[in-house]
């Protein structure tokens, strides 16, 4: 991760329609209803699931003889907890594991898988009971789509053909019939493919000029064994605006999405900080950062623009969310860490940013679903935990598909040591009954926010919210005790005519639905 420029990251916010000005006495927001033209793509909503640490392996997958209750070897816990956040998108294999994952490994009877080591995380042995059948089915029993990250960096085209035909075809074929022998007559749904991940890195070192031919080499076998799967390009770490550049320029027209991977640090990677405890400092340094996922979208599209007037290939952050050091005591590469109401926060201005800029990014996954980096759920052996982060992401789930209305900003600034952001976060959509949504987040962790929200043409009825917040910037839920975070039903809110008064407490994201009349 570079270092960032202040004067750019000023100029970011004003360019976004946000006025970070000293002198703004007031929080003032305006709806443009009569500029909603553009769908929020559910799949914004997406999430990631990569062999690493316990995420795929006791996070969803027990196994039928484990003790932990589960249905088919999936915890019935977990399970249930992802039905109710409504994910509309999974990612899997990996990550880094995807480009040393030999697909083929995971099929057919379980006891006759070969065992892998795991040689990006921890160097663990993997007995494969979780394959391609485990995932696809298990996307079908969360209702949601699948992303499958193939291997670029240690597979071979004729690999990565043949796991699309194996999925997605329902021509009579070597592939189909192994499907059908291994339990599947249908095909599967494969709406996403990855070719590669982080091809800059672990996924092959690679100069981006090759890439490209990598990935017009790959995509091209994918087009003639796979069924209707979307293919996204491995796309730039960070600010590498370069590697969009080449990627777009040679492979842009064979691809419908290039990623992006953008991860929030307090520190630097060799230390990032810890996720309890830390100082208003760090918070500051997570919510500035945070922030600067705007900036990032923003010039990464201006790019693609330059190859794709049509704005046809759509931008996936396939990977995004905080990113500290491991919980004391816990295996360095399972990069386990706990999820505070800070983490909440970064969840809320992310989704709203991404709301925001919904013409073009058709796809978001944050990293990761279950017990890595930012996730949804915590679990220890049988015991679960609902994150904070998991509450925000079921607060924000009523935008997955509607259409966003378009918000100017009038932000007060939160500033630390003379140094200043913006304080309000803001992103609305109407959904398809009409009712109207509006989520909110304070980034200040001292001061509430009174905000008016000018509604324009709306004509609002009833309105009610929901709040999440803490007493301390590092509350989180914790195993075997109440959860301390959790959505609670808010009144400070005020209709009158078309204007919406809402007191956000300090740090705190707020949810508004109001019905229309
Ligand atoms: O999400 C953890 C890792 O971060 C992924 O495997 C990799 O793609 C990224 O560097």
């Amino acid at each position: 991760m570079k270092k960032t420029n202040n004067f750019l990251f000023t100029l970011s916010f004003l360019i976004a329609g946000y006025l970070p000005l000293n002198a703004q006495e007031k929080n003032a927001i305006t709806l443009q209803p009569e500029n909603a033209k553009v769908t929020i793509s559910k799949d914004i909503y997406g999430h990631f699931a990569e062999h690493l640490g316990r995420c795929v392996y006791e996070g969803i997958w027990v196994g039928e003889n484990s003790s932990i209750p589960n249905t088919k070897g999936y915890r019935n816990d977990v399970v249930a907890a992802l039905k109710d956040l409504s994910i509309p998108v999974l990612r899997w294999p990996g990550g880094c594991f995807a480009d040393t994952y030999h697909w083929k490994d995971g099929i057919g009877p379980r006891d006759k898988r070969a065992s892998i080591v795991n040689v990006n995380w921890g160097r663990t042995t993997e007995d494969n009971s979780f394959g391609t059948h485990e995932f696809l089915n298990l996307c079908e029993i969360l209702g949601c789509d699948a992303y499958i990250s193939g291997n670029v960096g240690s597979g071979t085209v004729q690999e990565m053909a043949e796991w699309a035909e194996y999925m997605t075809s329902d021509a009579e074929s070597p592939m189909t019939k192994l499907r059908k022998q291994n339990g599947r007559e249908k095909p599967w749904k494969v709406k996403y493919f990855g070719i590669g991940n982080e091809a800059w890195g672990c996924g092959g070192n690679m100069t981006p000029e090759h890439y490209s031919d990598m990935c017009k080499q790959y995509g091209t076998y994918i087009n003639y064994a796979g069924r209707g799967v979307n293919k996204v390009a491995s796309g730039a770490s960070d600010f590498n605006y370069n590697w969009t550049d080449v990627v777009m320029k040679n492979a842009g027209s064979h691809i419908q999405g290039i990623g992006v991977h953008y991860y929030t640090l307090p520190g630097d990677w060799d230390k990032k900080g810890s996720s309890t405890e830390f100082t208003e400092k760090e918070w500051f340094t997570v919510m500035k950062k945070t922030s600067m996922m705007d900036s990032l979208v923003k010039t990464h599209l201006k790019v693609m623009d330059k190859y794709d007037k049509a704005k046809r290939v759509g931008l996936i952050v396939d990977e995004w969310g905080t990113w500290y050091d491991v919980e004391p005591g816990t295996n360095p590469g399972f990069l386990y860490q706990q999820n505070t109401m800070r983490d909440a926060l970064v969840a809320a201005i992310n989704l709203n940013i991404f709301n925001n800029h919904a013409d073009r990014i058709k796809m978001t996954n944050i990293a990761q679903v279950i017990n890595v980096l930012q996730s949804m759920i915590l679990t220890d052996k049988e015991k679960m935990v609902l994150t904070p982060s998991y509450y925000v992401f079921r607060m924000y789930k009523v935008h997955q598909n509607a259409t966003l209305i378009p918000v100017s900003v009038i932000s007060r600034n939160y500033t630390l040591d003379k140094e200043s952001i913006p304080a309000i976060s803001v992103s609305a959509s109407k959904d398809a009954n009409g009712k109207i949504h509006v989520t909110l987040a304070n980034l200040d962790p001292n001061a509430e926010n009174p905000v008016t929200l000018d509604l324009g043409s709306i004509k609002a009825g009833n309105v009610t919210s929901e709040v999440l917040t803490s007493k301390a910037m590092n509350d989180y839920n914790d195993f075997g005790k109440a959860a301390k975070i959790i959505p609670a039903k808010f009144d400070k809110i005020k209709i009158s005519g078309s204007t919406l008064q809402v007191i956000m407490p300090s740090k705190s994201v707020v949810s508004v639905e109001i019905s229309t009349k």
